[in-house]
């Protein structure tokens, strides 16, 4: 927009405004008069300035780029967005924190959201991810129950270590995160030097109509920086907005932040006989056995000259997938299939998919119509209804994915850590082993000073619970969480449930 340019200020409807500043009274020191319409409308414009922030995920930073392909992964997909060496497809990338709200600091502990969409010609898709491989829950029917945990206490309205941990040591499947989350990792150094995952399984198509299972890796060509515990809490005083600030001066400054994908692969025979269960969020897949494979380059090259209309309005959804790519039966994504759309027609309202940043740049055509804030013309004159024998639109048959062979005839309410879904510990005790010694420190002092914040009556009991965990992911983790804490080892040993 021309800021320089002569502009006369007119009311929302056109009307040349005369007076801006001095609302019209009856003498110059008042009563005020209700004919001054504009004074209402200013006013009333502001109080409707708010929409709902994300319920998580409320704070982050957002930038446009390209995404160019530099490998050959044709043999596993169709995908038009990945499929030609040298392809350049737009996107919107949006980093964030989860737990805080819109006005937090960037540099909490805490994971950050590293949310991609891609303009691609079949449709905008979405790689709606974090920056750690895993995730706490493995089943969607958690989330709620989890968030509550990492948000305010309802009592005091203060966040609440001792609600953290408790919901943390009654569902060990979140060791591996947490494991994670207080290691160095959990204060990364703005949102340039992290990576990215799409942590779910998903699926990819061939042109075979042959389905593989993979994994998602954005590595940072910036390097991994973190900050410290301390480091971090001095930033939280010093600039909350670090994060923010980091990227746009990057950008602003030409110097592009750039990560490159990586898929990592595993067949449908493989999935069977994977030690874990390859759809679990919990779990990693081995890059020695599963290597990573070059996809391309993300680039983020433009800040958006505006940061409501597209930062907080934009709406990424796990749902929007495109041809050759697909879901997997992770039980968590599945769940998020349903969830984004429904937060976004909330927060944002039933035509939300219309808003720029939002829009499909190239082709959307369907019968649905009307609705609160339809901008777009809503298809004119043209007919809004399904077959009709006027408009010439058609189902296309060239898109239809291969059919998918269940595992069971049987539905039921399955124990997410039943015999065999319950090794909670291996994992989580490798990453604390391929720490080097500095790391493995301040991963302890950071756990030590987490759980110093567990108060009240069921204190013990938490703490205990929770140290079993470390001491099962490994001996030495659990010994200095212990000897940290000042816990009593023979007391504790008498809580150590049977494995
Ligand atoms: C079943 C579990 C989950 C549910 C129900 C859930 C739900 C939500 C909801 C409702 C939002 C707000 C969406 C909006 O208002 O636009 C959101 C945001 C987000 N979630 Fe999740 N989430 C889940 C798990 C995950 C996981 C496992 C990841 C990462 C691997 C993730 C990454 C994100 C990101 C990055 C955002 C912010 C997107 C943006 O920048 O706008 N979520 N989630």
């Amino acid at each position: 927009m021309d800021t320089n340019s002569n502009k006369k200020i007119t009311t929302a409807s056109g009307a040349p405004v005369v007076n801006y500043e001095d609302t019209m009274t009856v003498g110059p020191r008042g009563p005020v008069l209700l004919q001054d319409y504009f004074l209402h409308e200013k006013l009333a414009h502001f109080n409707r300035e708010r929409i709902p922030e994300r319920i998580v995920h409320a704070k982050g930073s957002g930038a446009y780029g390209t995404f160019t392909v530099t490998g050959d992964i044709s043999q596993y997909t169709r995908a038009k967005l990945f499929n030609t060496l040298g392809k350049q497809t737009k996107v919107f990338a949006r980093f964030s924190t989860v737990g805080g709200e819109k006005g937090s600091a960037d540099s909490e502990r805490d994971p950050r959201g590293f949310a991609i969409k891609f303009y691609s010609e079949d449709g905008n898709y979405d790689l709606v991810g974090n920056n750690t491989p895993v995730f706490f829950i493995k089943d969607a029917k958690k989330f709620p129950d989890f968030i509550h945990t990492q948000k305010r206490d309802p009592h005091t309205n203060c966040k609440s270590p001792t609600m953290m941990w408790d919901f943390w040591s009654l569902n060990p499947e979140s060791l591996h995160q947490v494991t994670t989350l207080m290691s160095d990792r959990g204060t990364p150094f703005g949102y340039r030097h992290m990576h990215g995952y799409g942590s779910h399984t998903y699926s990819m198509i061939n042109a075979a109509n042959e389905r593989v299972y993979v994994k998602y890796h954005f590595r940072t060509q910036q390097g991994i920086k973190n900050l410290t515990n301390e480091e971090a809490e001095q930033m939280r005083g010093k600039d909350p907005d670090y994060a923010q600030r980091d990227l746009v001066d990057a950008i602003k400054e030409g110097n592009f932040p750039k990560w490159t994908l990586h898929i990592q692969v595993m067949t449908e025979e493989q999935t069977k006989t994977f030690r874990w269960n390859p759809f679990d969020l919990t779990k990693v897949w081995s890059q020695k056995e599963y290597p990573l494979i070059e996809v391309g380059v993300m680039e983020l090259n433009e800040i958006p000259d505006n940061y409501f209309a597209h930062v907080e309005q934009a709406a990424f959804a796990p749902a929007h997938v495109v041809d050759g790519i697909s879901f997997s039966p992770d039980k968590m994504l599945q769940g998020r299939i349903l969830s984004y759309p429904d937060a976004q027609r909330y927060r944002l309202g039933g035509n939300y998919e219309q808003i720029p940043v939002n829009r499909c740049p190239f082709m959307v055509n369907n019968y649905q119509r009307d609705g609160a804030m339809r901008t777009d013309g809503n298809y004119g004159d043209t007919p809004n209804y399904f077959p009709n024998s006027f408009d010439g639109s058609y189902q296309d048959q060239s898109y239809k994915e291969p059919a998918q062979q269940l595992e069971s005839l049987i539905a039921d309410h399955y124990d997410r850590n039943a015999p065999g879904e319950n090794d909670h510990y291996t994992q989580p005790g490798d990453l604390y082993r391929l720490l080097d010694e500095e790391q493995k420190q301040h991963l302890i002092q950071n756990i030590v000073g987490a759980m110093s914040g567990i108060e009240g009556p069921k204190k013990a009991q938490i703490v205990n619970l929770q140290l079993c965990h470390w001491f099962r992911a490994d001996i030495n983790l659990g010994m200095g969480v212990a000897q940290g804490l000042g816990v009593d080892m023979n007391a504790l040993s008498q809580h150590m449930p049977n494995k």
